[in-house]
């Protein structure tokens, strides 16, 4: 099965994609590590802790669990597990293992990252949306009211154990959800991606293991690529933001509570493609392709009573956006895109308009 390098200044690490990997979870905790703290939700540990339980037996591991959901993804709930690793005996040898989804992905490796000044973490992502995006490239932290992910930091993993054999039974809406950053991988960097989700959806959401194992790969296979050209976001690794911009605001905007984030990726995408269409960027093709694509994924829960000029106004607490200019990653064609700022705020209004009718 494949395995990619992710290789940064901060650390080189592989993420592997492989069916029933979780079995060998121990193999990737360094023989000199003190107890293992597994965090998780109560809900995955229902659902996926036997598997893991078992693969670290023999190894001395506590499980710890945080709330769940995007609006409980706070400062608070982080302060009071690392208070429940002191009372339980954790030291500076001890390790994370995030297993779950993007959100204990995000709290568990900045947990690490700031728990003594930094421990090592493994992340073993569980939904689709993790195993493609959240739980690659070292990305963590949490959110405030203002917006998502405005407290955070990077800290690279020790290694990413993929396991698509995880996904059989995950709920239809966050398979869904995933797949939406998957039809991004498509978009920014590999429109062979993007043909094969087209010609293939049946396969693709009825979890047939050969797609399933397929889009999966790509799509860390060009995460891996571009975190390891840039790791802190400098350069390459904005296109990733594609829809998020978008997608963030109406997070922040409707409280964390209405949409999944691929949800809302699917909304920003939207919206970045009309954008693109307004200024010039994409032709109407290509547009209406990756309009079809997204039906296609659908339904994405409906956007009534978000106003235009709320989502505009959250643009500017982005942590895309730099002295008050926001950075937009619009689409060029399938398979490529291009941050761009200093739109006019006419055309940025129009395009979220577009996006909400
Ligand atoms: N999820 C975007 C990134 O990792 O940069």
């Amino acid at each position: 099965m494949p395995e990619f390098r992710v290789e940064t200044p901060q650390r080189c690490y592989p993420a592997i994609v492989e069916r029933g990997i979780v079995a060998r979870a121990a193999e990737y905790v360094p023989p000199k590590s003190g107890k293992v703290f597994v965090v998780s939700t109560e809900d995955v540990w229902r659902h996926q802790g036997a598997a893991l339980a078992s693969a670290l037996a023999g190894v001395g591991h506590e499980a710890l669990f945080l709330p769940g959901g995007e609006e409980r993804k706070r400062l608070a709930p982080l302060e009071q597990l690392a208070e429940e690793m002191v009372e339980r005996g954790a030291d500076r040898t001890s390790m994370v293992i995030a297993y779950g989804g993007g959100i204990v992905n995000d709290m568990g490796g900045f947990l690490a990252a700031i728990f003594m000044r930094g421990i090592p973490v493994l992340q073993i992502p569980t939904t689709l949306l993790a195993q493609v995006d959240a739980a690659i490239g070292g990305k963590t932290g949490v959110n405030l009211v203002g917006g998502k992910n405005l407290i955070g930091s990077f800290h690279q993993p020790l290694a990413v154990l993929i396991d698509p054999a995880l996904l059989d039974t995950l709920p239809d809406r966050e398979y869904r959800s995933g797949l939406y950053e998957i039809v991004k991988a498509g978009i920014i960097r590999d429109r062979g991606l993007f043909r094969f989700l087209a010609d293939c959806s049946r396969e693709v959401l009825a979890r047939e293991p050969k797609a399933v194992d397929r889009i999966v790969a790509d799509s860390v296979r060009m995460k891996a690529e571009v975190v390891s050209a840039d790791e802190r976001e400098g350069d390459l690794r904005r296109i990733l933001n594609f829809g998020h911009t978008f997608g963030h605001a109406l997070e922040a905007e409707t409280r964390y509570t209405r949409f999944l984030h691929g949800e809302a990726v699917a909304w920003g995408m939207r919206a970045a493609v009309h954008l693109g269409r307004l200024t010039g960027h994409i032709s109407a093709e290509d547009s209406a392709g990756i309009f079809l694509m997204l039906e296609t994924y659908g339904p994405i829960p409906p956007l009534d009573g978000i106003r235009v000029e709320n989502i505009f106004a959250r643009l500017a607490h982005d942590k895309k956006t730099v002295r008050g200019k926001v950075h937009f990653v619009l689409p060029v064609r399938i398979g490529k895109v291009t941050v761009v700022s200093g739109i006019e705020e006419k055309l940025v209004r129009e395009s979220i308009g577009q996006a909400l009718s």
